[in-house]
């Protein structure tokens, strides 16, 4: 049976380098993992209003979270912290109060940007806030990727030797975790 992992992209743009990225992630994975990129984009703005009665994107959303064995964040830095489209999908993932969907779950987190600490601010919020959200987060290995055109094309083929085996790493060490905190 497959181990289901729910892909949280933290960028609508159409060319995202993180979308790229997490294309090469799941290329790299092993056949008995199943992915679903989950749609954030379709999510409103959430307030506390919608608690008593979630619209039908919230509560779709909710569902694939939590039909997931695993959660896998692939995502940018905005101004040195997560985009807000990102920080909103957690926020309706997280509520109405009592219904934290993501809780309990083990994830992990990755990220690219041209910037040179790629990502790795923005990655830290994000640990921030999963572990209060009770997710367990996979601390090693950190993957602060500096974007450089041409590395990792849309499809998530991988033309750099180096960039390729940092991921078979990261990817072995995410199946890892998953299969310690899962038993299928
Ligand atoms: C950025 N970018 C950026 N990069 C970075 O390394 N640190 C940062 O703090 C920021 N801040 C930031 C704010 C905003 C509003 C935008 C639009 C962009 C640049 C960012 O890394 C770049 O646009 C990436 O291409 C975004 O990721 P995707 O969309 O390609 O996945």
């Amino acid at each position: 049976m497959a181990y289901n992992i729910a892909v949280i992209v933290g960028s609508l743009r159409r060319d995202s380098f993180n979308k790229a990225l997490s294309h090469a992630i799941v290329k790299l994975t092993s056949a008995d993992f199943a992915f679903e990129f989950l749609d954030i984009g379709s999510l409103p703005l959430y307030s506390q209003d919608y608690d008593a009665d979630f619209p039908e994107a919230a509560r779709h959303f909710k569902q694939r979270i939590e039909a997931a064995d695993a959660l896998l964040f692939v995502t940018p830095e905005y101004n040195r912290s997560i985009p807000g489209v990102l920080k909103n999908a957690l926020d309706w993932g997280s509520r109405p109060w009592g219904s934290n969907s993501w809780g309990g779950k083990p994830g992990a987190v990755l990220g690219t940007s041209p910037g040179a600490t790629g990502t790795a601010l923005s990655q830290q919020h994000l640990r921030n806030v999963l572990a209060y959200l009770d997710v367990a987060t996979l601390g090693q290995h950190e993957m602060f990727i500096k974007h450089a055109d041409g590395v990792i094309d849309a499809d998530g083929n991988v033309a750099n030797e180096h960039t390729l085996k940092f991921l078979q790493h990261f990817v072995h060490r995410f199946e890892s975790w998953v299969k310690r905190h899962v038993h299928k």
